[in-house]
């Protein structure tokens, strides 16, 4: 059976247009079959771009590193771009697709200063980050959503932040419980329509 996380999805390309409007501002995707939440942008992911956007007061052009992993059509990247276009933004994923999706999500939003990297979770990520986010591929297995979050502690810079949302009957306490044991602490940012948004943040142990 295929997911939306192959890295090749050979599901006929059935690519559309969607639209996603976040703090009065519209903006459009290009989605595909084999991709993740190709008809609307998922509510998860929706719960924490508004919990960031909330949160992140960034001082004027504060030079940044930031992680989208498992990055599907370039939600995360795009908002984050248009909000806060002093970001640098690293985006990463195993699905082929997605990453061409994001790409030119990334193009038609007029985005620049990103980097895109097949990776499958840190394989091929060498850099450290000062912010990292991720709506997890829950069916891809625990092995592989905790290894995420081992590998987001270990690119953080310190003081760096990791954001997670995920879907309270999917898991989210023990998502909760293994980003405490691994950073030492874990914040519920928000809980909303069935998700939690957690953070943790990178301290001296
Ligand atoms: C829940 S989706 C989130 C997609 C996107 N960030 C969003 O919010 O719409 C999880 C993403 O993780 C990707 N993924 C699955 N397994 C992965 C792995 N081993 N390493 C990196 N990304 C993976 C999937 O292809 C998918 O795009």
């Amino acid at each position: 059976m295929e997911h939306y996380f192959s890295e090749n999805p050979n599901t006929k390309s059935e690519r559309k247009k969607i639209k996603y409007t976040i703090e009065n501002k519209t903006f459009e995707f290009i989605t595909d079959n084999g991709v993740f939440s190709k008809g609307k942008v998922d509510s998860g992911t929706d719960l924490m771009l508004k919990t960031f956007i909330k949160d992140k007061k960034f001082k004027k052009k504060e030079k940044m590193n930031v992680l989208d992993i498992g990055c599907g059509y370039g939600t995360v990247s795009v908002i984050l771009k248009s909000f806060y276009p002093f970001l640098h933004m690293t985006l990463s994923d195993v699905n082929e697709r997605a990453l061409k999706l994001s790409e030119e999500n990334l193009k038609n939003h007029n985005i620049k200063g990103y980097e895109i990297i097949k990776s499958s979770v840190f394989d091929n990520i060498s850099g450290n980050f000062d912010i990292i986010l991720s709506n997890p591929p829950i069916r891809a297995g625990k092995e592989i959503i905790f290894s995420i979050y081992e590998g987001a502690y270990e690119h953080l810079n310190l003081n760096g932040e990791f954001y997670c949302v995920i879907r309270t009957k999917h898991g989210a306490k023990s998502t909760q419980k293994k980003m405490e044991q691994i950073f030492g602490n874990c914040e519920t940012e928000k809980i909303d329509g069935g998700y939690r948004v957690y953070k943790s943040i990178k301290k001296i142990k």
